[in-house]
């Protein structure tokens, strides 16, 4: 067995702090250690203590740096990494013109590879240590993915994006050839090492009805999967899905009908939801997942956080790269608290950092496993340094305790303030 000691300030969580007292919910030490067995924590308390009874440790001092378990993203899209920060267009028009054309390249298997390596390092490099990512249509596009987290050890999530009309035609696939790639995709991945499969309808307006029931009939097949798409982003969106599905109650409908609404489903975006979507969204315990920079850079609009956290949703956070602006999970934060501020709600910092880590978790249904700096997660943890940049260190140098120390580095922090990242109880190096 190896053991390893990380020492410095820590940071975690006993509970849900948007929907409990936030101070009650946080477990936090600023002489702190962590306590890595292999590839899981076995311990996390004072770091003091833990070196007295674990002598034989390895250990890692990172004095004022703030230990936190890795950022779990819990949307994004690895094809568009190549294209992200493109300009001027919002979600219709931005997916015909940037989207889709370079979605069409992962039909070359050495480009998904090059693309799959360049945004798995990309993420670590910003303390992100797991991805759940969508991947074109292409199932080589897949395989790429899996293989590139399966050389890292990551945890990540994804799926073959599904899609049979109003796309380009070298993209779209039929109900058949989704449902006979998905299974066959979902059967050679899912579980293997780290690796959890999601089927992935891209989202109403590029399915038949057809291919939703195709891929809902999977769905009943592997209960256990996830199940990721997009739910009312934009205005213009939700229109076009109310003329495409006429017989459908609202947009969430559309996958309710066919069998695409679950505990496990993962639905991005839903900012613009409607009662009874939001009603049975709690009724079945399906997770919706905020895409903060996305929403503001796509001009999709403000996703209400607290509304739905005290409606009672599982809500997870992500970078939704391309169509998010940043790797970045401390940025996204920002993004998340900044929406709050234009809703008249204030995130805490504990709360963000919950979002960042514990919520997506939660929302992947890995609660305990992953996103966690609890005894039996596995050791996957970003180390911060509050202090990253001059700007930041010159704000953190006024600091009165930990929360007004680490807000500074959510607002203004980015790779430089990942000092190390630790996957499965091994320390990455670039
Ligand atoms: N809706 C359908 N596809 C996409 C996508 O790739 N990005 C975003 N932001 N929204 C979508
Ligand atoms: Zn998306």
């Amino acid at each position: 067995m190896t053991q390893h000691l990380l020492l410095g300030q820590t940071l975690g969580f006993s509970g849900n702090p948007l929907t409990h007292d936030w101070a009650d919910m946080v477990a936090f030490d600023s002489a702190g250690g962590v306590l890595i067995e292999d590839d899981r924590i076995a311990a996390v308390g004072n770091g003091a203590t833990l070196a007295k009874a674990h002598p034989d440790a390895q250990v890692t001092n990172y004095g004022d740096h703030l230990i936190s378990a890795g950022f779990v993203d819990a949307h994004m899209h690895y094809p568009q990494t190549g294209m992200i920060a493109s300009w001027g267009k919002q979600l219709i028009d931005w997916l015909n013109s940037y989207t889709f054309p370079e979605e069409t390249r992962f039909a070359d298997a050495a480009y998904a590879d090059d693309v799959a390596a360049r945004t798995l390092d990309l993420a670590l490099s910003h303390g992100t240590t797991t991805l759940t990512s969508f991947c074109t249509s292409h199932p080589q596009s897949v395989d790429a993915f899996f293989a590139a987290a399966a050389t890292r050890n990551m945890a990540v999530v994804a799926g073959k994006t599904c899609m049979d009309r109003n796309a380009p035609a070298n993209l779209c696939d039929t109900a058949q050839t989704a449902y006979d790639d998905s299974k066959r995709l979902l059967q050679a991945w899912h579980g293997q090492g780290r690796a959890e499969y999601a089927i992935t309808p891209r989202f109403s307006p590029t399915s038949t009805p057809a291919q939703l029931e195709a891929l809902g009939a999977l769905w009943a097949e592997y209960p256990d999967v996830l199940m990721q798409t997009h739910l009312s982003e934009q205005h213009p969106e939700i229109a076009w899905v109310a003329e495409l599905y006429p017989d459908a109650r609202d947009y969430l409908d559309t996958y309710e009908m066919f069998g695409l609404l679950g505990e496990r489903g993962l639905y991005g975006h839903a900012i613009h939801l409607q009662q009874r979507e939001i009603d049975r969204l709690r009724e079945v315990g399906g997770a919706v997942v905020h895409c903060p920079t996305s929403n503001t850079f796509i001009g999709s609009g403000l996703f209400d956080l607290m509304g739905l956290a005290a409606a009672g949703l599982r809500i997870g956070l992500a970078t939704d790269t391309g169509g998010g602006s940043s790797f970045s999970m401390l940025r996204t934060m920002a993004a998340a608290y900044e929406i709050g501020q234009l809703r008249g709600t204030v995130l805490h910092p504990a709360q963000l950092m919950w979002l960042a880590t514990e919520a997506s978790a939660a929302a992947l249904h890995q609660s305990g496993q992953i996103g966690s700096l609890r005894p039996g997660a596995m050791a996957d943890i970003a180390v911060l340094d509050l202090a990253s940049t001059p700007v930041i260190a010159q704000r953190h140098a006024r600091a009165t305790g930990i929360w007004d120390a680490l807000f500074p580095t959510i607002m203004m922090g980015d790779d430089r303030a990942i000092a190390d990242v630790w996957i499965a109880g091994s320390r990455w190096t670039h």
